[in-house]
C-alpha cells in the first residue's frame, strides 16, 4: 500500500521525531491545563522529596504523550524506561523490566491498554506499594516470591482510554487527557521546528501549514519535513506560502488537511450506504482497513470537524462533509 502522508502512525526509530523532541516543559507548547497541573504535581513530589504519582495519558495519535514522558522524568531529573504493551508477553518480561528500576525512575509503558490481563495483575501491587509479586519454581515446589521495588513512577499512554481495566486505571494518581491542538499552538510548533532545523518559514505559510495540519504536531511536523524538502528543490530552501500550497497539493493534502483516504472514507458512507449510518465494521470491510485504524486514526478528526457523527446505530455523513466534498444530497438518491 502506498504511503500515506499524512499518517499519524508513529515508526519504529523515528529519529527525526526524537531529534525535535521539546525536552523541557517549558518548550512544550499548548496543553495548558495538562501542562500546569502537572508542573504543580512534580514541584510538589520534589518538594516533598517522593517519587511522582502515577501518571496516565491518553489521547489521540501523535498529540504528544510520549514526548510528555520523557518530558516527566527530565523535569523530575530521574531516568526514564520505556516498554510498550505489545511487547510485554509473559509475565517475566514485566518483572525483568520492574525488577532494573532506580529509585525514582520513570518507567513509560506505551499502549499500555494492550498488556494481557493476567499480566497486568502484577502491575498492582508494583504501583501500590511498590512490591513484586512473582511464583518461583515448578508446580511441586513453587512458591510465592515478594521482592520491594524502590519508588518509581509509571507513566502509561493510550490512545484508548476506554480499553483500560478499572483496576488498572484506578492506581493512576493523575489522568490526562491530551486534546487536539490549536492553529495557534500548530503555528508556534511549526516555528520552533522551523528553529531546530534551521529551515526558515514565512508567518502566512506557518499559519497555512497548522491549518492543515489535524490539530496534530506529529502532522504539522511531517508536513513541514516534506514542504521543506519541495522549498529546497523548488526554491531557494526557505518556505513561503506558496510552496507551502504547491507542495500541499502534490501531497493531496486538502485545506483542511484531509487526503485521498478520508474523502474515500466520506465517500464511500454517502454511495454505498446513502450518507448512513452504517456500523464501523461495515465501513472498515467497505474501505479496506481495519476498524481499530479507523476509530484511532481517521474517525477522530472527522468527528471533530464535524464532518462524521456517531449514532446509536452507527456512523452518519453531516452536512457539512457533502457541502466540503461539493456532493449534492440528490445525487446519491435514485
Ligand atoms: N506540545 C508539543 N510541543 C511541541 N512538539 C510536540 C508537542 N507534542 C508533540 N510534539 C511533537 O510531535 C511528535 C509526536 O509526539 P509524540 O510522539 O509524543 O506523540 P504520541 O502522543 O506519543 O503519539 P502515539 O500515540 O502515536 O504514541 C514529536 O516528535 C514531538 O516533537
Ligand atoms: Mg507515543
Amino acid at each position: 500500500m502506498e504511503e500515506r502522508i499524512l499518517n499519524n502512525k508513529k515508526l519504529e526509530e523515528d529519529t527525526f521525531e526524537a531529534s525535535i523532541r521539546p525536552d523541557s516543559i517549558d518548550e512544550y507548547i499548548g496543553q495548558s491545563e495538562v501542562k500546569e497541573n502537572l508542573k504543580v504535581f512534580i514541584s510538589a513530589a520534589k518538594m516533598r522529596d517522593e517519587s511522582l504519582d502515577h501518571v496516565l495519558l491518553y489521547g489521540p495519535p501523535g498529540l504528544g504523550k510520549t514526548t510528555l514522558a520523557h518530558i516527566i522524568a527530565n523535569e523530575m531529573g530521574t531516568n526514564i524506561k520505556t516498554a510498550s504493551g505489545p511487547s510485554i508477553e509473559k509475565s517475566g518480561d514485566l518483572a525483568a523490566i520492574l525488577s532494573t528500576l532506580e529509585t525514582g525512575d520513570v518507567l513509560f509503558i506505551d499502549e499500555i491498554h494492550r498488556i494481557p490481563r493476567y499480566i497486568e495483575e502484577i502491575l498492582y501491587p508494583a504501583m501500590e506499594d511498590f512490591s513484586l509479586d512473582i511464583i518461583v519454581g515448578n508446580d511441586g515446589t513453587s512458591r510465592n516470591l515478594k521482592i520491594d521495588l524502590p519508588p518509581f513512577t509509571l507513566v502509561g499512554a493510550t490512545t484508548r482510554a476506554g480499553d483500560l481495566s478499572a483496576p488498572l486505571r484506578e492506581r493512576f494518581g493523575i489522568i490526562s487527557k491530551l486534546n487536539y491542538y490549536t492553529i495557534e499552538e500548530l503555528e508556534k510548533i511549526i516555528k520552533r521546528t522551523s528553529r531546530v532545523l534551521d529551515v526558515p518559514i514565512e508567518d502566512d505559510a506557518a499559519i497555512e501549514l497548522a491549518m492543515r495540519s489535524r490539530g496534530t504536531p506529529r502532522i504539522a511536523n511531517r508536513l513541514f519535513k516534506r514542504v521543506s524538502d519541495f522549498a529546497l528543490v523548488l526554491g531557494n530552501g526557505s518556505i513561503d506560502l506558496s510552496i507551502v500550497k504547491v507542495s500541499l497539493e502534490r501531497l493531496k493534502v486538502d485545506e483542511l488537511g484531509l487526503d485521498d483516504t478520508d474523502k474515500q472514507l466520506i465517500i464511500s458512507i454517502i454511495e454505498r450506504y446513502n450518507g448512513g449510518p452504517v456500523g464501523i465494521d461495515a465501513l472498515a470491510a467497505t474501505i479496506n482497513e481495519e476498524t481499530s485504524t479507523i476509530e484511532d486514526v481517521y474517525e477522530p478528526y472527522l468527528l471533530k470537524l464535524g464532518f462524521l457523527k456517531r449514532t446509536s446505530r452507527g456512523r452518519v455523513v453531516t452536512e457539512k462533509a457533502y457541502e466540503h466534498f461539493n456532493i449534492k444530497k440528490e445525487d446519491t438518491l435514485f
